[in-house]
């Protein structure tokens, strides 16, 4: 698997927008809203290729100086469980650290606490409701 950054708006950023809807939001019954798009300029898009297929994606979101937004995590429906979440959130929290960035925070669907919490994420707060489905907040210290 190669990972690498992709650059706003390049055809890889429009594959990776594809990915999202397909892993993300379909299965929600929810379609892609393209204006949300427009909000993507300063954020670090990440992808996992094999070969030259786009197999796994995020972005990481500045807040602040010293915190970054982890957001948008998809690996293809097909390959899930296979370790590539895994290699795919290490490879972003090594970024995350070139930058200089001290946490990274999420907001983790409750299906998938577990994952981040075996990478070393931890929950604060309260449950809430997003896109539908219960959420909690979480955080790593890099
Ligand atoms: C969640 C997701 C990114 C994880 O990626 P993945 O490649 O399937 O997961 P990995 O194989 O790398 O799993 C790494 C570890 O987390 C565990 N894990 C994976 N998904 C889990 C889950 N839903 N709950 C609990 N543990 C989980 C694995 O068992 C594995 O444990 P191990 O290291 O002890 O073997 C991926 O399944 C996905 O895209 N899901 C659908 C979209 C989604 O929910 N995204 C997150 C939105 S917040």
């Amino acid at each position: 698997m190669n990972f690498t950054i992709v650059h706003y708006q390049s055809q890889e950023y429009y594959r990776m927008v594809e990915l999202r809807d397909t892993v993300l939001r379909k299965p929600l019954g929810l379609t892609l809203d393209l204006t949300l798009l427009g909000n993507e300029e300063t954020s670090i898009h990440i992808a996992g290729f094999e070969g030259n297929t786009l197999q796994c994606c995020l972005l990481l979101t500045p807040l602040e100086p010293s915190i970054i937004q982890m957001r948008q995590v998809a690996v293809d429906t097909h390959i899930q469980s296979k370790g590539i979440g895994k290699q795919l959130v290490q490879f972003s929290e090594n970024i995350a650290r070139e930058l200089f960035y001290k946490e990274i925070i999420l907001h983790a669907r409750k299906n998938v606490v577990g994952f981040y919490e075996k990478m070393g994420y931890s929950t604060y707060g309260d449950e809430y409701i997003e896109v539908s489905i219960p959420h909690i907040n979480m955080k790593k210290i890099l």
